[in-house]
């Protein structure tokens, strides 16, 4: 390096990262099993078939051909289902109207809410996420009761731009899910647009403990910073569908956070 030069880090990623706080891990921890059970909701009440067949359109994932499970157990999976079985309970349960969701991916968690919203006859969905594709969507209303797709307003655009537009700020929905850009930053923002945006629930995906680093996860970092006296972790993911991995409740160290009102 020629003397001259200095070394000077234009990465404002990279300086903001430092500014992250650490995950603490403190925070309740609840079996899905045993909340459903606490909300008293009987797995009896479930149709799990519903969330299977939703899930093959919307959620299913392939295992990679070169992986030991996929030798061993088969071909697909069925990642974190419970994610909607929760969401779907919730909605009726409660009879919820609005459910305002931050990421639509493939459109499982929305389309759950969907169905539930249809049993409760009828509500409103928002669901933003900036990497929404017509041609999907097309699909997706030829394969869901067309019931589901009037009750849906899609919003192409990233979360914080939307949320923070003036006529958005003083929306509320009864349950609000932020599962978007889970990296810390954005989370934050998602947190601070929706605080006082719900009426009854707000669900945050993807808490991980801290044993647990994937690559911008930083949802915990956030989440651990927020007071709540009913905040919990819900440990899911194949707890009530099969776990064709073979793992125990202790090995499942990551989850959904529920927030009531
Ligand atoms: C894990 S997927 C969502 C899954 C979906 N909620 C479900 O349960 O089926 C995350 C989605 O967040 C979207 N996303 C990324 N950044 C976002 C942002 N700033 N605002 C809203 N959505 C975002 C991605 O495009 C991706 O589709």
């Amino acid at each position: 390096m020629p003397p001259n030069l200095i070394s000077f880090n234009t990465n404002p990623q990279n300086s903001f990262r430092d500014a992250i706080p650490e995950r603490t891990g403190k925070i309740n921890q609840i079996h899905i099993k045993e909340k459903l059970s606490q909300l008293d909701i009987s797995l009896d009440q479930i149709r799990l078939g519903d969330f299977d067949q939703i899930g093959e359109i919307t959620a299913r994932k392939n295992r990679d051909p070169g992986s030991d499970l996929y030798k061993k157990v088969g071909a697909y999976f069925r990642p974190n289902y419970e994610r909607g079985i929760l969401i779907y309970s919730l909605i009726r349960k409660y009879n919820l109207k609005s459910y305002l969701e931050i990421g639509f991916g493939r459109g499982y968690s929305c389309m759950c809410a969907a169905l539930a919203l249809s049993e409760n006859g009828g509500g409103e969905i928002v669901s933003i996420d900036p990497n929404l594709d017509e041609e999907f969507l097309n699909n997706l209303s030829k394969t869901f009761p067309s019931d589901w797709f009037k009750m849906i307003r899609f919003v192409k655009g990233k979360s914080q731009e939307y949320l923070a537009d003036e006529k958005q700020r003083s929306k509320k929905y009864d349950l609000i899910y932020i599962d978007g850009d889970h990296t810390y930053e954005a989370t934050k923002r998602d947190w601070e647009l929706c605080k006082d945006n719900y009426n009854n629930f707000l669900i945050f995906d993807d808490y991980h403990l801290p044993g647990k680093v994937q690559k911008d996860i930083e949802c915990s970092n956030l989440i651990d910073q927020i007071e709540d006296d009913s905040k919990e972790l819900i440990i899911m993911d194949r707890r009530i569908f099969l776990d064709d991995r073979g793992y125990s409740d202790e090995e499942i160290d990551y989850g959904q956070v529920l927030l009531t009102r």
